[in-house]
């Protein structure tokens, strides 16, 4: 049985990381055809290595799912699918990376990771997409908000569409920077009763504020282009776990007894 790498595979530790896959798996290999292709022996459960392995595309000439994961992007960057992107984090771990190192240290479905740093929610939405529970602190609320919206807005995807006309109409009473004319859109945000909901436009409102400062784009354009695009996105977290099957680690509920 053979196994391709995925083709942004391009560094030693990421080549490292893939054989360290296979041995949690106590799959032996072999590799060859300059570094990219293994040959698989004593291989007992084909459907666990296509469903978990990162740094695959294909095994036994089957796409990995990671391989599709990656598709769902509004970005240019192969790292930022799915949530990731949202929001600009310079600190981040590569999701790829974290898969991987959950399969190495051998957590599987149903088991629970505790990452006391989760920063951007890297650790929390790699977990959930291969069903191990996750319990994230952090001791920026930022983060903490972050983290949340990537991994619980799949949930509330429906209110958060009945909602856009109203949020776009409420963020552009916002007058450039001054956030003291925003009333509007507090007053909005106040009156979302699910909280997943409403971080998620609180996050979609400090989107484009970032962007403001950063780059200085227009605040409204900015607001509704990242918002069209935060939307996109968390359509995309919801379709992948359809079309995949996938068994979603049970952070929503980690999150809301511990992350406050
Ligand atoms: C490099 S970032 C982690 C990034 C994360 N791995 C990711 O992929 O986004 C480190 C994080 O640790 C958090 N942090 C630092 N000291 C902390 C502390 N004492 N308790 C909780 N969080 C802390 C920071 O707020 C920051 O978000």
């Amino acid at each position: 049985m053979k196994a391709e790498l995925m083709d942004n595979v391009q560094f030693i530790y990421e080549l490292a990381l893939s054989m360290l896959e296979l041995k949690s798996f106590n799959v032996k290999f072999k590799v060859s055809n300059s570094l990219r292709l293994f040959e698989l022996n004593n291989v007992n459960d084909f459907d666990t290595l296509r469903r978990r392995l990162a740094y695959f595309k294909k095994i036994d000439g089957i796409q990995t799912d990671y391989s599709k994961i990656v598709r769902y992007n509004v970005t240019k960057s192969i790292n930022q699918y799915l949530t990731h992107w949202i929001y600009p984090y310079k600190g981040k771990f590569h999701p790829q990376m974290i898969r991987a190192l959950l399969n190495v240290i051998k957590l599987r479905k149903g088991d629970t990771v505790l990452d006391p740093f989760i920063g951007s929610g890297t650790t929390a939405l790699e977990s959930q997409l291969l069903g191990i529970n996750c319990i994230g602190v952090d001791v920026s609320p930022l983060c903490v908000l972050q983290s949340r919206v990537k991994v619980e807005s799949m949930f509330v995807l429906d209110g958060i569409k009945t909602l856009y006309d109203d949020a776009v109409k409420s963020f552009s009473s916002l007058k450039g920077l001054h956030l003291e004319n925003s009333m509007n859109y507090e007053d909005f945000l106040n009156s979302i009763e699910d909280e997943r909901v409403r971080n998620f436009y609180e996050l979609a409102k400090l989107v484009a504020v970032s962007d403001n400062v950063r780059r200085c784009r227009k605040i409204i354009d900015s607001f509704i282009k990242n918002l069209d695009l935060m939307i996109r996105s968390v359509e995309y977290h919801r379709n992948v776990v359809k079309e995949l099957d996938i068994q979603l680690g049970n952070v929503e509920r980690e999150m809301h007894e511990n992350w406050n």
